[in-house]
């Protein structure tokens, strides 16, 4: 089975790069199963169901999230109406689930989890559980079921936490693909114990801008130590990343586009 797994598509520039070349990428990589993080879909906050279904009718199979993926209030909503994850650490009190088992037919069941990590992140990622441990706690809840594959969606600001977290799911999990910097690293490799692994599958969104946010913006914040309302930048070049997993062959490779 080969997977492709897009890096934080954010807001419309995202969604354009998806819809132009996703549907020639899945023909020629031969691709059987499509997942995104989609928690900057919608004007760079949170999902609503109409970012969602124009995904998937560009061919994006599953979606999971991150800090940004409760934003819109009709994300609860989305939850049912979606194949959509959220963080598993986060609070029982929060709507969604952390994984879910999907059927994809003559290649299996595949496991899809999505945690958060906690270092150098802020804010309410104080609140949320451990990601080891919880790790942990999902793969003995689905130890019983025929899994033919597992992914984790790792999202997470640190890249020494998302290095531990990979290792230590090393040879228990298929694939461990980091998320949330919007930054792309070109370490994609198989880890001793056979788990495909990636830090940061990157930002699928505007590159002439910081993280997706107008640059003036973000560098009015820095000069003046002030909260700046945010905007997404929806001029300029724009980024298609993501990784390919191969199942079968235990290859994971990067691929990226570039577009105006
Ligand atoms: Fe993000
Ligand atoms: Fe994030």
């Amino acid at each position: 089975m080969r997977i492709l797994f897009i890096g934080d598509i954010v807001a419309k520039p995202g969604r354009e790069i998806v819809n132009n070349i996703l549907p020639e990428i899945k023909v020629k990589e031969s691709i059987d199963l499509v997942i995104a993080n989609v928690e900057n879909l919608s004007g760079g906050k949170g999902v609503t169901r109409s970012t969602l279904k124009e995904m998937q009718d560009a061919g994006v199979d599953f979606f999971t999230g991150g800090d940004h993926i409760f934003w819109q209030k009709e994300v609860e909503d989305c939850f049912q109406e979606f194949p959509l994850i959220r963080p598993a650490n986060y609070p029982s009190t929060c709507s969604g689930e952390g994984y879910k088992v999907l059927d994809t037919g003559r290649n299996g069941s595949v496991l899809i989890a999505n945690l958060i990590g906690r270092t150098s992140f802020g804010g309410n990622q104080a609140y949320t559980d451990d990601p080891f441990t919880l790790a942990d706690k999902i793969l003995s809840d689905t130890e019983n079921l025929d899994i033919a594959f597992s992914l984790i969606d790792f999202h997470a600001e640190a890249t020494s936490e998302k290095q531990a977290f990979a290792y230590y799911l090393d040879g228990r999990v298929g694939a461990v693909c980091g998320t949330h910097t919007h930054v792309p690293t070109c370490d994609e490799r198989v880890l001793p114990s056979g788990t495909m692994y990636v830090t940061d599958a990157g930002m699928t969104g505007n590159i002439d801008s910081v993280l997706g946010v107008k640059k003036e913006i973000i560098i009015q914040q820095y000069l003046t130590a002030q909260n700046q309302r945010f905007e997404w930048e929806n001029t300029g070049k724009k980024a298609f990343r993501s990784v390919i997993i191969d199942t079968d062959s235990k290859v994971i490779s990067r691929l990226d586009r570039i577009s105006d």
